[in-house]
């Protein structure tokens, strides 16, 4: 009796779920929603430098990758046009100079308001891109090796951003999210030792995550 009624429990839970799947639409969204998509950051910096003023053959020569925690807010004021601010954990990079290797280690936040246009707000795949603005504030800074016990500082950045993403539902609440921002982001290092020097960083920044709708 027992297995059976597991049986039955088994066979009723299959049948609900294929009804849920079969019945459940395309879950839209709309005007007035408020989307939460929480996951990882990668910002791939697509880093140049120009030589510092003091010693002009150091230049950065690379920034190094980082990833932390990210989230973002969309309220979408129309079915398809949304607002979207992206934050995170400060993401910490290795400046690297030409000649000396890792010399200064530094954090960052670059939050990001982008107005967004969704392509298919009815739909259970949704893709959008949109564009915005950037700033981000460099803190933190620190300096190791050949320029240990130093200072640098850098100057924080305005700039534009733009964005793709794509929302795949999970469930009627939970989404998967993908996306993908390109940030002009430029800074002036400020060094004590070597003077200044113009840093394009230019990242990418990939978010993985899932997202829930309100
Ligand atoms: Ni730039």
């Amino acid at each position: 009796m027992h297995t059976v009624s597991r049986a039955k429990f088994i066979a009723g839970a299959l049948l609900a779920l294929g009804l849920t799947t079969a019945v459940v639409p395309a879950h839209a969204v709309q005007k007035g929603d408020w989307l939460i998509r929480a996951g990882l950051g990668r910002v791939v910096p697509n880093d140049s430098s120009s030589g510092f003023s003091g010693a002009p053959s150091l230049k950065v020569e690379d920034v190094s990758n980082s990833t932390n925690l990210a989230i973002n807010f969309t309220y979408m004021m129309t079915d398809n046009v949304g607002v979207e601010l992206l934050g995170a954990l400060p993401f910490k990079h290795d400046l690297t100079v030409i000649g000396l290797g890792k010399v200064v280690e530094v954090k960052q936040l670059p939050p990001t308001l982008i107005l967004l246009y969704n392509f298919s707000p009815k739909s259970g795949v949704r893709p959008y891109a949109g564009a915005g603005i950037n700033y981000t504030r460099f803190f933190g800074e620190r300096t190791v090796n050949g320029l240990a016990g130093t200072e640098i500082k850098l100057d924080s950045s305005t700039g534009l951003a733009v964005e793709a993403g794509i929302d795949v539902d999970i469930n009627k609440d939970l989404f998967f999210n993908a996306s993908l921002w390109r940030i002009d982001i430029d800074t002036r290092g400020r060094s004590s030792l070597v003077g200044v020097a113009d840093v394009a960083i230019d990242p990418w920044v990939l978010f993985v995550g899932i997202g829930q709708r309100f």
